[in-house]
């Protein structure tokens, strides 16, 4: 190992000359519009007193790094030449994680860097970097980047101001689409109205259908007010011992993903009557963020590769929080005059959020045609929509077809309702091929950004 200068033994300029370097040729400057750091964060890490009674003390953890980018908060313990990352240091790293929820921590000296991550009440080394010479940091930082890409997570919200129009139809079957690809996707309900929850098999659907009265109903509807889901998520997520797990259920799809050997996976964050702004009303700071805020420090991001945000047609706040949330946002549109009208308003939305947040979040991936027919009329309007909104992408089209409407009877993405229905074929083609567009878009996007 080579003798380094006595200056590395100082925690500030180890900091300064290797952890900062580190961090900005990972492409994560230390303050813009998507990642910057807390130096400093202040967590209060629990100790024994000598009455063997847990207490909170104030200790402070090096960084906090939000990378907004991609989904992801982690924290980062700097070490010295000649105080190195030992035992101690991994303990001390572990509670910080522990208690402040977060899910990765890096350790770094300037001969050795370590990922650490805390999952399942758990803190275990995920994989670590000699350091040649901390003069020169590029090789640890593409190392760091390379780790923080394989825990990248793409956020999408099908968002309109207009009822009716098709958004949860499009959530639920890009959702499938995707997990048939072998991606783990977290559908995100934000409607109170529940449907991509019910569609998913998570909201008692069955049971509702055979309630024989109005009390039986609210009965069923009662069982929810116990249970962990969306709203509770963006009010827990900043408490000590917060765990995501508890509010994600398994969607009914993922055992038939599983009998066809798919690794693709399709979970739900689910929503029910509780989902409305007053539920948020007491909180302090800026309730429109939460999602966003609670999606990157909860560590989700390591667990998934796509989460779908399913939004109300209302303007919210909890709407909003959709909104803030999601790079990608997908607006569907049916081909009518007054459909097309309601275009503007969550386009003007997309863009507020799309300048607010460095182009970091909103970017508007297309308007997606829904229900459309062969008439004059519906093709006489997606060119009015081409010419009105230039620059933003008309996407696949889906039709209108009575299948869309059997397969929502029945509460099946329109992919696995065409394999015993073979009229439904076509329209499932066209999710498929929709899903195929939003990907390669996407990639696109990331890779002239440099993601
Ligand atoms: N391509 C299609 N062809 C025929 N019917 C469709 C099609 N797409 C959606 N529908 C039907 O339109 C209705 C509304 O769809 P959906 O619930 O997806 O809209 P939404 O925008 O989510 O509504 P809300 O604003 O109430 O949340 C549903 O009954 C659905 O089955
Ligand atoms: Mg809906």
């Amino acid at each position: 190992m080579v003798a380094l200068a006595s200056e590395w033994n100082n925690e500030a300029y180890v900091s300064l000359h290797l952890v900062q370097e580190i961090l900005r040729l990972a492409g994560l400057p230390s303050k813009s519009g998507y990642s910057h750091w807390v130096p400093e964060f202040k967590v209060k890490v629990p100790r024994f007193n000598v009455n063997n009674q847990i207490e909170e003390t104030t200790q402070e953890v090096d960084f906090l790094i939000e990378d907004i980018g991609r989904c992801l908060n982690f924290l980062v313990e700097v070490k010295t030449a000649n105080t190195r990352i030992d035992d101690d240091a991994r303990i001390q790293l572990e509670k910080y994680l522990k208690y402040s929820s977060t899910r990765f921590g890096v350790l770094i000296d300037p001969y050795l860097v370590e990922v650490h991550e805390y999952n399942n009440w758990q803190v275990k080394l995920i994989c670590q970097c000699n350091i040649e010479s901390p003069l020169n940091p590029q090789p640890v930082a593409n190392f760091l980047r390379n780790f923080l890409d394989t825990i990248r997570m793409r956020t999408i919200s099908v968002h309109t101001s207009k009822g009716g129009v098709g958004k949860t139809t499009l959530v639920t079957n890009i959702a499938y689409e995707l997990a048939k690809q072998g991606n783990r996707v977290l559908v995100i309900d934000l409607d109170d109205q529940a449907n991509a929850s019910l569609s998913l098999g998570v909201n008692k659907a069955n049971e509702l259908d055979k309630a024989s009265s109005l009390d039986e109903f609210e009965r069923i509807l009662d069982s929810f007010k116990e249970r962990k889901e969306v709203v509770e998520f963006l009010k827990d997520y900043d408490l000590p011992g917060f765990n995501y797990k508890e509010y994600i259920h398994c969607s009914y799809l993922n055992q038939l993903l599983d009998n066809i050997g798919c690794h693709g996976r399709v979970d739900v964050l689910p929503s029910s009557y509780k989902t409305n702004d007053a539920a948020l009303a007491n909180l302090i700071g800026i309730r429109e963020k939460r999602l966003d805020k609670a999606l990157r420090q909860s560590g989700l991001a390591g667990d998934y590769d796509y989460a779908i945000i399913d939004t109300p047609p209302s303007a919210t706040t909890i709407a909003s929080n959709g909104l803030y949330a999601s790079q990608y946002v997908l607006i569907p549109s049916q081909m009518e005059y007054l459909s097309v009208y309601g275009i503007r308003t969550p386009l003007k939305r997309a863009r507020e959020v799309l300048d607010e947040m460095s182009g970091k979040r909103g970017i508007i991936l297309g308007i997606v045609p829904m229900m459309t027919e062969n008439v004059k009329l519906h093709n006489t309007i997606k060119q009015l929509v081409s010419k009105t909104f230039q620059g933003i992408p008309i996407l696949p089209e889906v039709k209108r077809t009575i299948s869309v409407g059997q397969a929502s009877d029945v509460r099946q993405p329109l992919s696995l309702f065409a394999e015993q229905n073979k009229g439904a074929g076509s329209v499932a083609k066209q999710f498929t091929a929709l899903t195929q567009e939003i990907v390669s878009r996407i990639n696109q996007i990331e890779s002239t950004m440099g993601l």
